[in-house]
């Protein structure tokens, strides 16, 4: 078994856990500390070294990021600090970890653990995972190949970024009722398929869990399915990016 470390940063905490990275399973429960405000390049850094210190798995390290990421330089910052722009996260954390990092989009992660091991698994043609948090994340398959750096998130919807009014965070936060959120979703998934006409699309974030209680507003004429490794696939996606730099 091939254990490796994957790190998921997000809006509100920062996670990691060892993952076995041929099975997909957590090792253990994943240590979660909250996201550093304001959450700046330096200080989410020392976020990661000291959860990586704690793991006792070697070798490299995957590292899932809210931004878009090209050759690990961040493009991008929707929620997290504007300094990550044009920041080299590979680079920083590659020298203070003292091992090999793969960087990666967290939702792009996320993506790659569910066609991997959870509810894309096996699907071919085009696939769309959507991670709904405190922004809204998308990565697309086309026969398990991932697109990279797709940010459906901030597609125009409602006369505003997509993510505005679909974040799960809206619902966590009792800013709108699940019904409200998941009627204007389909709405948002509609128009989504309107232009890839996906063959499945999976839904995921940590919301995913209450999939049962808001897929009756899902009217989108293409297949649905909740993910199934709910808000753990950015850490183990994190893992298999780090897999592919061995
Ligand atoms: C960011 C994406 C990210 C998503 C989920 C969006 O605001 O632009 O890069 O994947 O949030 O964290």
């Amino acid at each position: 078994m091939r254990v490796l470390v994957g790190v998921d940063v997000g809006g509100s905490g920062v996670k990691s856990a060892p993952v076995d990275v041929d099975g997909g399973a957590l090792l253990r429960k994943r240590t979660r500390i909250p996201t550093p405000q304001p959450s700046t390049p330096d200080a989410v850094f020392d976020v990661v070294v000291s959860l990586v210190a704690n793991e006792d798995a070697a070798g490299p390290v995957g590292v899932a990021i809210p931004t878009v990421v090209v050759d690990g330089v961040a493009r991008s910052a929707a929620n997290i600090d504007d300094a990550w722009i044009g920041t080299d996260v590979r680079a920083a954390l590659t020298s203070r970890l003292d091992r090999p990092v793969a960087v990666l989009n967290d939702a792009d992660a996320a993506g790659m653990a569910e066609m991997r091991f959870g509810a894309g698994r096996d699907r071919r043609g085009v696939v769309i995972v959507l991670t709904f948090g405190t922004g809204v994340g998308s990565a697309v398959f086309v026969d398990g190949r991932l697109v990279p750096n797709t940010e459906f998130g901030h597609l125009e919807f409602m006369g505003d970024d997509a993510e505005h009014s679909t974040a799960a965070r809206l619902v966590e936060e009792d800013e709108v009722s699940l019904r409200k959120w998941a009627k204007r979703v389909d709405k948002y998934l509609d128009g989504l398929y309107r232009v890839f006409t996906p063959q499945l699309i999976v839904f995921g974030g940590g919301i995913s869990k209450r999939f049962d209680d808001f897929s009756k507003w899902l009217k989108v004429d293409c297949e649905v399915v909740p993910a199934s490794l709910r808000n753990q696939a950015g850490i183990v996606g994190a893992a298999l990016a780090a897999a592919a730099l061995e």
